[in-house]
């Protein structure tokens, strides 16, 4: 990340203003996230399931893409800082009409709310919107194009710390379609920073990007090559809206070469986790026995993804002195 994109994300305090890509942080960052993430997680299982960290104030949910996971957790986490929410319906709104980006934000803006987290099919939507909000406002990326996904990339390593404690000895594979993948390029950021020994890239030719060793990962085009040994596996799913074109032959193949069963799983370490970011295609990228088995954690990173969106958010908040947290 440039230095002009780190200004933006934190103050000249160091701490966080938006939260848009994990590229640039350093490993105390990150475990900051992490450890404040841990101080949320007993929240959930009160009986009333609130802190009043963000009361008072308004978080807008301005999803340009479709969500499931994200949009609610980050919904569900917002309510349980006590915040308001307004879940704004892209397709029964006036971008329908032809307002532009900038002037659907410049109007929500205009009724006094605190933080917009967006999801946006164009990279680089987040950083946009940071640079034209008003200075109190945060805004938290939620997925922009290929670009970036750093809530998910910070609930999956909150996910392997639960599991595995550290990351120094761990080798991890990220199978899939990596060419279209946020997701992926967010991982691999937060593992390196993070320290991981080896972070594999794994997946036929046409879904690996080039350049992709300039990332500090290895590419294998072989799954069970890929799988071996690793500590680690994640998922992903093929973009198909982002494909321009014909990547695989078929789903039917895909899942011949590079689909998770059980059998495939075996190349891995005996006490390998299997992580998806979701949504899963069952029987595309991973065979029904291994999502649902006894080394899934699939669901874990969404109950996670609560408590990473807190700390997330409650972070962005302090800058403007919502008695936050770091
Ligand atoms: N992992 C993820 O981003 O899922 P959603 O698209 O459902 O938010």
């Amino acid at each position: 990340m440039t230095a002009e994109k780190d200004t933006l994300q934190r103050g000249p305090d160091g701490k966080l203003r938006h939260f848009l890509t994990v590229e640039g942080l350093d490993r105390a960052f990150l475990e900051l996230i992490m450890d404040t993430a841990d101080s949320f997680a007993s929240v959930t299982e009160q009986t009333v399931k609130k802190v009043p960290l963000l009361r008072g104030k308004t978080i807008v949910n301005l999803f340009f893409e479709t969500s499931t996971r994200t949009r609610t957790t980050f919904e569900l986490a917002a309510k349980r800082l006590s915040a308001d929410v307004l879940n704004v319906n892209i397709e029964t709104s006036a971008t329908t009409k032809g307002e532009s980006l900038l002037d659907t934000i410049r109007n929500i803006e205009a009724m006094h709310v605190d933080m917009f987290v967006v999801r946006h099919a164009q990279s680089g939507a987040a950083h946009f919107i940071a640079r034209h909000v008003a200075p109190h406002i945060s805004v938290i990326n939620a997925g922009d194009g290929r670009h970036a996904h750093p809530t998910q990339a910070m609930l999956d390593v909150y996910t392997i710390r639960k599991h595995k404690g550290d990351f120094h000895r761990l080798k991890v594979a990220i199978v899939g379609d990596i060419l279209h993948s946020r997701v992926a390029r967010s991982e691999i950021a937060a593992l390196k920073i993070l320290g991981a020994e080896e972070i594999r890239v794994v997946g036929p030719r046409t879904l690996i990007p080039a350049d992709i060793q300039s990332l500090g990962v290895t590419v294998f085009h072989d799954l069970a090559e890929g799988l071996r040994g690793v500590d680690v596996v994640i998922m992903l799913r093929l973009q198909r809206e982002r494909m321009t074109g014909a990547f695989i032959p078929s789903e039917h193949e895909y899942y011949a070469s590079f689909g998770l069963t059980e059998g495939r799983l075996e190349q891995a370490a005996p006490d390998v986790m299997v992580m998806h970011p979701g949504p899963i295609n069952r029987g595309v990228e991973i065979d029904s026995k291994v999502a649902d088995g006894e080394r899934s954690v699939i669901l874990q990173q969404v109950s996670h993804g609560i408590a990473i969106r807190m700390a997330v958010m409650s972070m962005a908040m302090h800058h403007q002195g919502a008695g936050g947290v770091a």
